[in-house]
């Protein structure tokens, strides 16, 4: 066998598991998706599928990976081959590959923003602008009006990522999370701690920090049963856990079979939920609410998210001063970058354990190898941001492949696998006692949910494969001009969706060749 990666400790593989969950999901699209779905109304959703959906996910995934890693599996096509004999097990695995690409190729250009924005925030290019100019340099950058600088900032990014991944586990990832998770933690506490105690009044702010945090925190059960907010509660959950992507089974493959994983996951987990639900909410949403008021704010995130963290943050920044606005511009967009790239590390061991397990590659060539793939994958996102490359990407890979992936996955868990055999999977070797409740909640529930989660998504799914936005859009349009640009997009968005699926099946034809060599080499596959 010719992968032999290892965690160095206990606390090392928390942390980068922790940092795998931690990720730009928590402070730029939690805070998006709260607001959205009616601040107080989104909470409930959102504890109860953390609870059915998230802590079982993350204790069947952790298990698939440990059982997985006995024999020499670190990939999800041949962890799920392991699990039963059909055959066509090994092509469901295929998504737990495909979504790490599919994400990393847009999830590094964000990433990559962050450190720019780092370097600005400390040359002081927001100093003195409006709130539209700092709008619009966002908009210049992502329109790539001067591309020399976002090309750069995106390759360092990539480089960095690949560079690390090639110093392998112990010595690249676990470092990484060692030393960025500390100082996430830090850099959120000090944002949250000047967003909550903002007062109306000072420094030009219209509200008190607690004013947007009372409208996410005072639930509201007029709107609780609307299907949409617990869609986007669901999805959040996922994301945010970074489940049914393949990435946890894969770091957890590298436990020893007699490691703890039932504490292990809760305390990944539950530091997830931590920076999400106190920090990710107490900075974004307080600061902006303080100074715009909610209405603003939620007419503001209409159009997605990431505009407030990179077009409004760093003008309300300015507000505190020269001193204040670089200490917090670099601990905002610090924060952003050892979250993301922490998450970025993660989707890129999947793809290479399954390069070294199956090729006998060497772990620098299947990290350049990888770093080479989201560049190529990644570049249509980078060049036709404006098109909707970006947000396509994000919606088929970011969304609904894992809830397809994760709804697979439990059904091969508990029902072909066996609940009774998963169950002892999970608690052997655990430090805590696991719940039998969650016998129960795995076998039925959290399967329930998802299989509702899925089908109460068709018809969103088919709105977007039939272009219904993008139509409407045309027909109310009247100036040829945008006319021309909305059929563009159509274009751009149906050449990054033939992009993606050629990106599947040829993982799927990796998968095929791989197989046929352990055949022939008569490597069992269990
Ligand atoms: N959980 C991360 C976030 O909140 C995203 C993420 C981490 C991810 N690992 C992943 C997405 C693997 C896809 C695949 O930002």
């Amino acid at each position: 066998m010719s992968n032999k990666e290892a965690w160095g400790s206990r606390i090392g593989l928390i942390l980068a598991m922790a940092g795998n969950a931690v990720g730009l999901g928590n402070f730029l699209r939690f805070p998006v998706q709260a607001i959205q779905n009616g601040g107080g109304a989104f909470m409930i959703p959102y504890l109860v599928c953390f609870l059915l959906m998230g802590i079982p996910l993350l204790w069947v995934e952790w298990s698939m990976g440990r059982f997985g890693g006995k024999f020499g599996h670190h990939s999800t096509p041949f962890i799920l081959d392991t699990m039963d004999k059909r055959k066509f097990w090994k092509y469901i695995g295929v998504f737990g590959i495909f979504t790490n690409i599919a994400v990393a190729a847009y999830y590094c250009y964000l990433e990559s923003w962050t450190l720019s924005y780092v370097y600005h925030s400390v040359i002081r290019t927001f100093s003195g602008q409006t709130q539209d100019q700092v709008a619009g340099f966002f908009g210049s950058y992502v329109g790539l009006e001067s591309p020399v600088e976002p090309i750069f900032f995106w390759i360092l990014c990539l480089v960095l990522n690949t560079w690390i991944l090639s110093r392998g586990l112990s010595g690249g990832v676990e470092k990484v999370a060692k030393i960025g998770m500390p100082l996430l933690i830090i850099f959120g506490l000090f944002l949250a701690f000047m967003a909550i105690t903002m007062k109306a009044g000072d420094h030009g702010a219209i509200n008190a920090g607690t004013v947007g945090l009372n409208f996410l925190w005072t639930p509201d059960f007029s709107t609780i049963w609307t299907p949409k907010v617990w869609l986007a509660a669901a999805g959040q959950i996922f994301f945010t856990l970074s489940v049914g992507m393949g990435s946890i089974q894969c770091y957890a493959s590298y436990v020893k079979s007699k490691d703890d994983i039932a504490l292990n996951a809760m305390s990944a987990g539950w530091m997830n939920e931590f920076v999400e639900v106190v920090l990710g909410s107490a900075i974004i949403i307080p600061i902006a609410v303080g100074y715009l008021g909610i209405e603003n704010v939620v007419e503001m995130t209409k159009n997605g998210g990431l505009g407030l963290g990179f077009k409004t943050l760093p003008y309300l920044f300015e507000q505190w001063g020269p001193m204040l606005a670089v200490i917090s511009g670099v601990a905002w967009f610090g924060l952003l970058f050892f979250a993301g790239i922490t998450s970025s590390l993660a989707m890129g061991t999947p793809v290479m354990g399954f390069l070294q397990d199956e090729f006998g590659w060497k772990r620098e060539k299947s990290a350049w190898t990888f770093g080479g793939v989201v560049l190529l994958l990644g570049l249509p996102t980078v060049l036709f941001f404006n098109y909707g490359v970006f947000d396509e990407y994000d919606y088929w890979a970011g969304t609904v492949s894992l809830v397809v992936f994760a709804l697979l996955e439990i059904i091969l868990f508990s029902w072909v696998f066996g609940i009774n055999k998963g169950w002892k999977e999970i608690t052997d070797g655990a430090d805590i006692k696991v719940p039998s409740i969650f016998k129960f909640i795995i076998k039925y529930i959290t399967p329930l949910l998802l299989g509702w989660v899925f089908i109460a998504s068709l018809p969103n799914i088919w709105s977007k494969i039939t272009h219904d936005a993008i139509k409407k859009q045309i027909l109310a349009a009247t100036d040829p001009v945008v006319i021309e640009q909305l059929h563009t997009q159509m274009l751009y968005v149906n050449i990054s969706r033939i992009g993606l699926i050629l990106v599947w099946v040829g993982i799927a034809y990796l998968v095929y060749v791989a197989y046929k060599k352990r055949m022939k080499e008569k490597r069992f596959t269990s």
